[in-house]
């Protein structure tokens, strides 16, 4: 047992010792990050059948603790970090972000009110300003930070409905009104869904309209799908157009879109919850003509913008409107400041807020709005090679246009000869993608695309250089022969 004076972490010094030790091997697991297999080996219930079942009774040093880590949770961790993960959408990080985070973890603020921490409120201000300019939103927009895309499309969706009944949902509860309807491509994120639910619409009024051969929602099906329901004494509240799906990055026409929910005056927010970075770039600034006449957009720099897990940035056209909807003006909270000043409380659902503005800040003036630009253009480059030797392969054949930095694709040794055998392809796939994983070289995961079962490969991790996308490839192809 340890001496008292070490168990309970009480003096700067023995703090100053332990993160001393913890940065170094944080420096220490950057640097060898590639000796980790990407994704975690361990077997469901590994992990918790090492974990005592009840709590300690009594405390103990830093040092015990941490060789738990080491030995109990490391082999557990799937490695998001590590240069070679090509598997869903990227959470990069970068040194700069992680070491505003230990700054922001160090003060520990809750940055609900102005008052509770001016800098946190006046500084996630001039991000969001920064961030909106960066991918070019108009002026009206004005910005706030969530924790996930899930929770900026609740927000969304919460909005579109008080817009819809006059902020009468709010008052009198969901029971005395008309069928208000949510509208989705069939490629639209789970989280659409996920917030009609909590958002009282209903699954069965979420209104799924059809994507085309590059999996974009038809503009023309949801004029329809409005006339329709308006014809039926139904409500279209909001559609959610996407910028950059989850399974193949296709791109919702905007300008049409916008177009037709200016006409049937609905709600139109746009999910960039992945692409949204791309939009840094200028030639990539197309993604977003039309989100100009959105009410809000969601984009995640959590994502794809060097900035650890989590920071959503929600946008909306009219922040009063956002603020009608969700404030709550309990005596507790009111400070004398309230008139001039913005409380972000009032600007989402929860109350308690992380001072999450400080590591955007670390990251945008650490790299420049440049050396943001560099990273995220090698990566779209390096997909559209990746895209080129699956095209010019015998045995590989790509499924989807790849709009940014996200290839679909599948091993078909028949390419081209014969009818596709769509269950023994997906068979082989899975196959593939399995051992693959297992070998721990690299991460990839699947998705289906009209039926087809697809592999995803995206390139956009901080520190993933070509050599790496070169490596996936000939992996790829040295374990499919
Ligand atoms: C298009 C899209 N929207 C929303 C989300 C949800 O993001 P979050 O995890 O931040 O809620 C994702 C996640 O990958 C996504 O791809």
């Amino acid at each position: 047992m340890e001496e008292k004076k070490d168990m309970f972490l009480k003096s700067s010094d023995d703090f100053r010792k332990h993160g001393h030790e913890f940065i170094d091997w944080l420096a220490n697991y950057y640097k060898n990050i590639e000796k980790y297999p990407v994704k975690s080996q361990v077997k469901p219930g590994e992990i918790k059948k090492k974990l005592p079942l009840n709590p300690p009774q009594k405390g103990e040093g830093i040092d015990s603790i941490f060789k738990d880590f080491e030995k109990i949770i490391m082999p557990g961790i799937t490695h998001w970090q590590h240069p070679s993960f090509f598997a869903y959408f990227n959470a990069n990080s970068s040194y700069p972000s992680l070491l505003a985070e230990m700054l922001t973890a160090g003060l520990g603020v809750n940055s609900m009110l102005w008052e509770t921490s001016p800098a946190a409120t006046e500084l996630e201000e001039r991000v969001m300003v920064w961030l909106r300019d960066m991918i070019g939103l108009p002026k009206d927009f004005k910005g706030v930070i969530q924790d996930t895309a899930s929770t900026s499309t609740l927000c969304a969706l919460i909005c579109a409905r008080e817009k819809a009944t006059g902020l009468r949902i709010n008052e009198k509860g969901f029971q005395a009104h008309q069928k208000l309807r949510v509208y989705v491509s069939d490629q639209g994120h789970s989280s659409i869904e996920k917030a009609a639910k909590i958002a009282g619409y209903g699954r069965e009024n979420i209104v799924v309209i059809p994507s085309n051969g590059e999996f974009r929602m038809k503009p023309e099906s949801l004029a329809n799908a409005l006339r329709e329901d308006i014809g039926r004494q139904l409500t279209p509240a909001c559609v959610v157009a996407t910028v950059g799906t989850t399974s193949s990055t296709a791109i919702d026409p905007l300008e049409p879109i916008a177009e037709i929910c200016s006409n049937f005056r609905t709600w139109l927010h746009v999910d960039a919850a992945h692409a949204g970075t791309a939009a840094i770039l200028p030639e990539m600034r197309h993604i977003l003509k039309g989100a100009e006449r959105a009410y809000s957009l969601v984009f995640n720099p959590h994502k794809w913008l060097m900035t650890n897990f989590d920071c959503s940035a929600y946008f909306v056209r009219d922040a009063e409107f956002l603020q009608n909807t969700f404030s709550i003006q309990p005596e507790y909270l009111k400070t004398k400041a309230d008139r001039e000043v913005i409380n972000y409380r009032d600007w989402g659902i929860q109350l308690g807020r992380r001072f999450r503005a400080l590591k955007l800040w670390f990251v945008i003036r650490h790299y420049g709005v440049e050396g943001l630009q560099n990273i995220v253009r090698d990566h779209i480059k390096w997909a559209g090679d990746f895209a080129k030797w699956v095209d010019e392969s015998k045995e590989f054949e790509r499924l989807a246009p790849v709009t940014m930095n996200l290839v679909c694709f599948r091993l078909n040794p028949s390419k081209g000869k014969s009818r596709d055998d769509e269950a023994k392809l997906e068979e082989l796939n899975k196959k593939l993608m399995d051992e693959l994983n297992a070998s721990g070289k690299i991460y990839l995961t699947h998705t289906k695309l009209k039926g087809k079962y697809s592999l995803r490969l995206c390139i956009g991790q901080t520190n993933t250089e070509f050599g790496h996308v070169q490596d996936a490839w000939r992996l790829l192809k040295e374990f499919a022969s």
